[in-house]
């Protein structure tokens, strides 16, 4: 019997996926983005697959998936881009991490930790706010402060200076007024400092503004096969590693006046058949998507009618139903049909990010390579 659903993720697209991202970014290297536990692809898996593709650094958002990736057996350069508390910091550091940092408290913190070990001094790459409002100083003068008391502290090393697009998917000018503000301060630190990486680009930037590339390119969202600019990944060469599947768990005739769902939003106008897909909104497929969305059966379009429920969707067959047991495609490709997360994105006026992230985890990851079992 086939799981009642299942997230299968083909580790081949995201290794070729970053191949695509490393050839566009070379001289820059890449950082793979695998936080929010691999965009729900699975963060583990993603970064092996990443770093077997092409990317040199990581990244996650917190010193939590900072240890998963340690303690899954990931070695590879690693950055916490995210704020840290003091009790986390001990956490990032412990799992050998770089930091991100834009306060002189933050760095003596830091300092205290220090280790004292050269060899294991800690990462610290400054981040200069140029427009994204969110972390980072917007003082230039202040992240220069900041960048010395790295530098002169005996535990610590200024390996970056960085800020971050708030723009680069819909309006690259104003990336590249950042990239502007971004660019004199980051070469004078440099040139100050000696050996540091410079980065600014997310998926977006690293695909469109080739000159925001620097060093190196933090990508997130086209490492897993989906589209940075909301359209078809497959304009990158990109394609999505993540396929949600389930089944036809019920087949039963429907006449017409009849129901399906909670509230009766779907009253059938003819005698049809009806579905039933074990899959809800617990597991990610949300419930706006009711009566407002297709799933792939038999190799073609059906829509999903009636209210999402938190366990089960309900689908109309149609006259020529398929019989009960058969796989039912909610996102990915089945003979020539595909739904995108893009497709579930501007139904629901969100981002591909939110579907992929929203795949709940009482759906199983099943991990593959190109069809065959994944190492
Ligand atoms: C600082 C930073 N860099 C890079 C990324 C990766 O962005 P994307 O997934 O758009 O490539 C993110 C993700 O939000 C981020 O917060």
């Amino acid at each position: 019997m086939p799981l009642r659903a299942v997230a299968r993720v083909n580790v081949g697209a995201v290794e070729r996926n970053c191949a695509v991202l490393a050839r566009a970014a070379a001289p820059a290297a890449l950082c793979a983005v695998v936080k929010a536990d691999g965009y729900g692809h699975g963060a583990v898996p993603a970064a092996r697959a990443a770093l077997a593709g092409g990317a040199t650094w990581l990244a996650v958002a917190t010193a939590a998936e900072a240890s998963a990736l340690r303690a899954g057996g990931l070695e590879a350069p690693l950055l916490v881009l995210g704020a840290l508390s003091p009790e986390e910091l001990g956490v990032a550091l412990a799992a050998r991490a770089d930091v991100v940092a834009w306060r002189e408290e933050f760095v003596a913190a830091l300092a205290a930790h220090g280790q004292r070990d050269p060899s294991a001094r800690t990462g610290v790459h400054v981040k200069l706010d140029t427009g994204m409002g969110r972390l980072g100083t917007r003082d230039p003068a202040e992240a220069a402060r900041v960048a010395a008391a790295v530098a002169a502290a005996p535990g610590l090393r200024l390996a970056g200076a960085m800020t971050h697009f708030a723009t680069s998917d819909d309006d690259p000018a104003f990336a590249r007024e950042q990239l502007a503000r971004f660019l004199p301060w980051a070469e004078r630190i440099r040139a100050e400092h000696g050996d540091v990486l410079l980065h600014a680009a997310n998926s977006a930037a690293a695909l469109g503004i080739p000159e925001a590339r620097l060093d190196l390119v933090r990508c997130g969202i086209a490492v897993y096969g989906l589209d940075p600019f909301h359209e078809d990944p497959g304009r990158h060469g990109l394609e999505p590693a993540l396929e949600l599947r389930s089944y036809l768990a019920e087949v039963k005739p429907c006449a017409p006046g009849e129901s399906a769902g909670y509230g009766r939003r779907f009253v059938a106008r003819e005698s049809t058949w009806l579905g039933t897909v074990p899959v809800g909104y617990a597991d990610g497929v949300r419930r706006a998507l009711t009566n407002d969305c297709d799933v792939l059966v038999g190799g073609r379009r059906v829509p999903l009618v009636g209210t999402v429920s938190m366990d089960n969707v309900t689908v109309d067959l149609g006259p020529d139903p398929p019989p009960r047991g058969g796989d039912v495609v909610l996102l990915g490709r089945q003979g020539e049909q595909r739904v995108l997360a893009e497709e579930w994105a501007r139904r629901l006026g969100t981002i591909n990010y939110e579907i992929v992230c929203g795949i709940g985890p009482r759906v199983p990851r099943a991990y593959h390579r190109d069809g065959e079992p994944a190492a």
